[in-house]
């Protein structure tokens, strides 16, 4: 698969983890770092691999910050995004069978190396379940274009 990559400063102390692990599973990374630890502000990141996933140039992306929190909030304002914030096995693959999620973000602050090298192989392996599942994805991206329509009534060219 080709997977889109980003983290943010806080991110940074697992990015070398996440990047070897996808590597390691053979998938085709595409890094937008950031490639310090210098601060930089997550939405920035956020939204570099959320348009990536919009313009449907990556299946899949990860995102790493403090939390996960930040990061998952930013990427999910952009349409065609679904993003979950994963803390252990059971959420990373519930967020693939029932909500067939596109991004994973992950906290660095709060989760270990052999367990995100889990999750990560996990989140990408499981498949989406479909059927009643897809019944409620879809409602959500029914969501997503009210919103656009509602821009488009008040004159917005490019919702
Ligand atoms: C950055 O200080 C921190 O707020 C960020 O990494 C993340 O945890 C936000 O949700």
């Amino acid at each position: 698969m080709r997977v889109a990559f980003g983290n943010d400063h806080r991110g940074f102390p697992l990015r070398e983890k996440v990047l070897t692990a996808l590597r390691r599973l053979g998938h085709e990374v595409i890094d937008v770092g950031t490639f310090s630890p210098d601060p930089v502000d997550y939405p920035d990141i956020a939204e570099k691999v959320g348009r990536m996933i919009q313009r449907r140039e990556v299946d899949r992306a990860i995102l790493i910050c403090g939390t996960g929190l930040g990061m998952c909030i930013a990427a999910n304002k952009i349409p065609g995004v679904r993003a979950a914030p994963c803390h252990d096995d059971l959420t990373a693959e519930m967020s693939r069978r029932h909500n067939d999620t596109n991004v994973l973000c992950l906290s660095a602050d709060m989760l270990g190396e052999q367990l995100v090298d889990r999750m990560v192989e996990i989140w990408l392996s499981t498949p989406f379940e479909g059927g009643r599942h897809a019944r409620r994805v879809g409602k959500i991206a029914q969501l997503e274009e009210e919103a656009r329509e509602l821009l488009r009534e008040q004159g917005c060219t490019d919702p």
